[in-house]
């Protein structure tokens, strides 16, 4: 990653906030409209009223057994069978990283990614002397042979996400994923699978987690910042009992637990089948958002740009005409109040992201994105 612009992007994008008639396609962020405000003050209520005094009292590390149950059922609609006590809560799935690399990652230990790969995870896994490997990765997810030939050369952690990538927006296909999940057990690694978007798909079939094929080597990370709020700092990660004990140990340390409050409101969330009913609005929101982005980016395909279209998530990813940079069409679209990520941040070698640019769809109203493309259209013309 290009520290020192990721950090001015950052810098420059969070400043922009304050600024009026910005458009910005640079987040990560759910549309605020599409949080269900009441039914969270309902339920906090209810919670309450239903718990008491627990709620507000200290509790376990792992997470309220109630909540974890709940969990255990719920990830059934992600075909992944699994009981309460393989399930570990966190603030968030941010945090379940960084807890899996307090415990697994020691100086010098290989950490493979997928090329380029989730922006604020290096950090992480750096921060505990990993070193980072990048695997060759294509438009259906991370090249099977070189990821062999990586995971022959030693003791190593891999970190992928399988669909609806941040920052490219691809999906892992089936076949790679049951080719991953027999890598891992043949070499005995251990595989962390981070999928933050699964329930945001608008194309396709579901696919099958990677940790159905090998839940002995694979912690999976869940969270409901894309499907509830991100506020509420909620997430989870499902393994075996052995590695949710000690995250939960290690969890413990950092934090001793997740708010029980809302734990609570997400447990009757998914109880009272309120995600289900809100799961499919959602998803209308983004397609139509989505589909309006794309269609207004059109026409740039006949520049020599390639709009590479997400089955789900919150990310186009747009290959540049061969001429443009993203750091050099990032200041362009600044000065005309438009924001975007340059692919240069994604890669640990800039050059490498250069011909890239990630548009941000869920967070922009759909006036806002066709005025916002037109913008970039008349900046490339
Ligand atoms: C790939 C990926 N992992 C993890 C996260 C963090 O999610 P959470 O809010 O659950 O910590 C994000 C947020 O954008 C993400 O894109």
């Amino acid at each position: 990653m290009s520290k020192n612009l990721a950090d001015k992007v950052l810098t420059d994008i969070l400043n922009a906030t304050a600024l009026p008639n910005v458009i910005s396609f640079a987040g990560g962020l759910p549309a605020p409209e599409s949080f269900p405000v009441n039914i969270v003050k309902n339920l906090a209520v209810e919670a309450l009223d239903t718990k008491g005094a627990n709620l507000l009292q200290y509790s376990r590390a792992a997470g309220l057994d109630s909540f974890r149950q709940t969990l255990a059922e719920y990830v059934k609609s992600k075909q992944i069978s699994t009981t309460a006590s393989n399930i570990g809560v966190t603030t968030g799935s941010q945090s379940a990283a960084y807890i899996i690399a307090k415990q697994f990652i020691k100086p010098n230990m290989r950490v493979l990614v997928e090329s380029p790969t989730y922006l604020a995870i290096l950090p992480i896994f750096s921060s505990f002397g990993a070193e980072i490997i990048e695997i060759k990765t294509e438009n259906d997810g991370i090249n099977i042979e070189h990821y062999e030939e990586l995971l022959k050369q030693g003791e190593s952690v891999t970190y992928i996400m399988p669909n609806f990538h941040n920052p490219t927006g691809i999906t892992t296909s089936q076949d790679k994923r049951t080719k991953i999940a027999e890598l891992i057990k043949k070499y005995n690694t251990l595989l962390i699978e981070d999928d933050p978007y699964n329930e945001l798909r608008y194309s396709g079939q579901p696919l099958q987690p990677i940790y159905c094929d090998a839940p002995e080597n694979v912690i999976y990370l869940g969270t409901f910042s894309k499907i509830l709020s991100p506020g509420l700092r909620v997430g989870y990660f499902i393994s075996t009992t052995e590695i949710v004990s000690k995250l939960a140990s290690t969890a413990q340390m950092i934090q001793l637990h997740t708010s029980n409050l809302t734990q609570a409101i997400a447990e009757l969330y998914v109880a009272k089948g309120l995600l289900t009913e809100h799961l499919p609005k959602i998803i209308n929101l983004y397609q139509k958002r989505l589909d309006t982005m794309v269609k207004e980016l059109a026409p740039l395909t006949q520049q020599g740009f390639e709009i590479n279209k997400p089955q789900g998530g919150m990310f186009l990813w747009v290959k540049l005409e061969k001429d443009i940079t993203g750091e050099a069409l990032y200041e362009k679209l600044k000065q005309k109040g438009v924001y975007i990520v340059p692919g240069e941040v994604f890669f640990p070698n800039p050059q490498d992201g250069k011909g890239f640019i990630r548009l941000n769809f869920t967070n922009v109203a759909e006036d806002k994105i066709v005025e916002g493309c037109k913008i970039i259209r008349e900046s490339l013309g």
